[in-house]
């Protein structure tokens, strides 16, 4: 595996690349690896002849500056797992390199960024939106790969792509989980062993709404039963816990059943110093129902 770390080299990589005729794909990171990540290598590797990671702490997307400082760095260990992994080529920029000069122009995503993540954290999907759109130019995949588990993130990056006509096919991969259902995250790294062990209440939440609702519950009544799966664990603090839709992330009637559309159940926490998400999608044949 090739590490490159000016946007020149990996500009120049990729266009060789498809010049020989080889389907590029892309998987940007932040780095501290886990299997989610090696999971979008994976099927990155799959379908593709060169396959291209990043990792980048971007600045511009930590609304909180201590989030930003905390953020866990371990480049040689995500080094040698993406090499494993069948990775073709790193890049893995300075700050200074991505951002040579103060950054002007500001991407806003409307609706997209008015809720869940975009209200608690002003600013946040301007920075990905940024970032996403400089790497994609600079990488210029065929396909590139983000988890489910960043849903709101998977909703503006599908704006970004749509409406500044970025030619590459994204892919979202479902959340891989740890067995007790923890979502795998870079941040539960940060976690002490006790918030660890009492850290999957939040998809134990998730599924609860997520129960009711198939159950025939309404949307405030699956809201309220997730809330008092995470309300009985004193060590968190919500932020949200909420069910909307799946793509434009707008809640829907809340006295109203399970809607027709593809509906998700999303929640944020606090578990300690560690700011925890996650989500779970009903299918469009089980919304249905
Ligand atoms: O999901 C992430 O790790 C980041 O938000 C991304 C997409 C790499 C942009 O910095």
């Amino acid at each position: 595996m090739q590490t490159l770390t000016q946007r020149a080299e990996v500009r120049a990589f990729t266009t060789a690349a498809r010049a020989a005729g080889q389907r590029i794909g892309f998987v940007p990171t932040m780095g501290a690896l886990h299997a989610g990540h090696l999971d979008l290598v994976r099927r990155a590797v799959e379908t593709c002849d060169v396959v291209v990671a990043s990792i980048f702490v971007n600045p511009r997307q930590f609304n909180n500056i201590a989030d930003l400082a905390a953020y866990p760095r371990v480049v040689e260990e995500d080094s040698a797992l993406l090499a494993a992994a069948g990775c073709t080529a790193l890049f893995l920029p300075e700050a200074a390199e991505m951002y040579p000069a103060p950054p002007v122009v500001s991407i806003s995503f409307g609706p997209l960024e008015a809720v869940l993540e975009g209200a608690h954290r002003p600013g946040h999907f301007a920075g990905v939106g940024l970032v996403v759109a400089k790497l994609l130019h600079l990488v210029a995949p065929h396909a590139a790969w983000f988890g489910q588990k960043d849903l709101q993130q998977c909703a503006v990056i599908r704006a970004l792509v749509r409406d500044l006509d970025f030619e590459v096919a994204l892919e979202v991969a479902p959340t891989v989980r740890e067995t007790d259902g923890l979502a795998m995250s870079s941040r539960n790294r940060r976690l002490t062993p006790a918030e660890r062990a009492v850290a999957p209440t939040l998809y134990r939440a998730l599924d609860a709404a997520r129960t009711a609702l198939l159950r025939g519950a309404t949307v405030a009544e699956a809201e309220a039963e997730g809330r008092a799966v995470i309300a009985a664990e004193p060590a968190f603090r919500a932020e949200y816990f909420a069910v909307v839709d799946a793509h434009s992330l707008q809640a829907p009637d809340p006295a109203a059943g399970l809607p027709p559309t593809e509906t998700a159940v999303v929640v944020a926490a606090h578990l300690g110093a560690v700011r925890l998400i996650d989500n779970v999608v009903l299918p469009p044949a089980v919304a249905g129902i």
